[in-house]
């Protein structure tokens, strides 16, 4: 797993940098504009984007020594997340519009994350059709679902990701509608965005029988087809109660991600749900709003002993995961590291932002003292607010 880490040792120099925000930094400088402004961007004055990296530094790990866990087989990174098995806590979170990214798009993520035994979530805005992005994705792929305002077309989406292999439907609860977005409003390039995230429906036959068209017909029916999605993708009406009807659809665990409120992490778990992400969407929704690492401990304190925590916003290194883990979730989501690195080299890419974060991991779990992540507890941290 960290054949990234040993190659360093012996002196090779890697193709793209050793850190997220190494990544970050080549991605404004290699990307086009529209794409680094898509990936990058939050809501807002981006606070709330901020807060979510800074709350990692108010706990620190106390690393313990003298425990024979510094060799490299003496560690277990393994999880069950619901059912899944994974080499290590980590699936990539899902994202949309991955063409304006590379052309590989959701096909070099899933097929990378399978490759090094992590899950990957395919998001409801892909640039690919749900069955192609199935084919190479191996087994441990969850699908996330925004919830279209046309019921008829959302049951048809879960339906055709639970044949074609899902092993979670994500119901993103925190975007009824997109967050005011300025890097996004400032380029003007919303319309493109949202052609090049819609090849879910563009494959559906449901949401086929809305067209006048056949979208690939002329460049006006490919239009009205653009226009017809955007008619349903803000579903101002979706409620607690649809968690049980999604239910109906599928029989595969329901995960609730966008959850920051202890009371809303117990209602939609008492509505049926498996498991809940601790998530403000990477900042990119409600801007000043809780850092998601601090609205984790009270969620999982509320709902960690009968449902699946998981964990996204923020995530850049091993000793974040280290932390999440350690506050109660089962598992983290990785978001913007592995985009930039498609943006920057495809699959390979993605694949140097995946093994860069799971070496850290590992490396840092041994060094801490700890030989699997099933030892984590809060135990293993010290909050800095107090001081020293
Ligand atoms: C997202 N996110 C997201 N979430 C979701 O449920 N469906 C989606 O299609 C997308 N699309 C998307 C695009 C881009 C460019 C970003 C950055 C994020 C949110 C994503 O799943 C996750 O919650 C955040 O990325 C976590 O924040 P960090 O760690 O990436 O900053």
């Amino acid at each position: 797993q960290n054949e990234i880490y040993f190659a360093g040792l012996g002196g090779t120099v890697p193709d793209l940098p050793m850190t997220a925000a190494g990544l970050e930094v080549l991605a404004r400088e290699r990307l086009s504009p529209e794409a680094f402004g898509y990936i990058a961007g939050s809501a807002s004055t981006e606070r709330t984007a901020a807060a979510n990296l800074a709350a990692f530094d108010r706990y620190a790990i106390v690393p313990r020594m003298l425990r024979g866990t510094a060799a490299a087989d003496a560690r277990d990174l393994s999880v069950d997340v619901l059912g899944t098995r994974l080499a290590a806590p980590v699936l990539t979170a899902p994202i949309g519009v991955l063409e304006l990214v590379h052309p590989d798009a959701e096909r070099a993520v899933g097929a990378v994350a399978a490759e090094l035994g992590v899950g990957s979530v395919l998001s409801t805005a892909a640039s690919s059709a749900i069955e192609d992005v199935a084919a190479v994705s191996g087994e441990n792929w969850w699908y996330q679902l925004y919830w279209p305002s046309d019921d008829e077309v959302a049951e048809s989406l879960v339906k055709r990701a639970t044949a074609a292999g899902a092993k979670a439907i994500v119901l993103t609860a925190d975007t009824p509608g997109m967050g005011w977005r300025p890097r996004d409003l400032e380029l003007g390039h919303l319309p493109f965005l949202q052609a090049k995230g819609i090849a879910n429906y563009l494959s559906d036959p449901v949401f086929r029988s809305r067209l006048a068209n056949p979208p690939e017909e002329s460049t006006e029916a490919m239009q009205m087809a653009v226009l017809t999605w955007v008619s349903m993708f803000g579903n101002h009406a979706i409620r607690l109660g649809d968690v049980a009807r999604l239910a109906r659809w599928t029989d595969l665990p329901i995960v609730v991600k966008g959850i920051v409120h202890s009371d809303d992490a117990r209602a939609v778990v008492d509505a049926g749900a498996a498991g809940v992400v601790v998530s403000n969407h990477g900042g990119r929704q409600v801007d000043g709003a809780v850092a998601a690492l601090d609205a984790l401990p009270d969620v999982a304190a509320a709902v960690g002993d009968r449902a699946t925590v998981l964990l996204d916003s923020g995530i850049r290194s091993g000793a974040d995961v280290v932390k999440a883990l350690a506050l109660g979730a089962d598992a983290v989501l990785y978001g913007r590291p592995w985009v930039y690195g498609l943006g920057l080299a495809g699959a390979d890419g993605v694949r140097h932002a995946l093994r860069m974060l799971l070496a850290d991991l590992d490396v840092t779990l041994g060094l801490a003292g700890f030989a699997s992540v099933a030892e984590l507890d809060r135990r293993v941290l010290r909050s800095t607010l107090a001081g020293p």
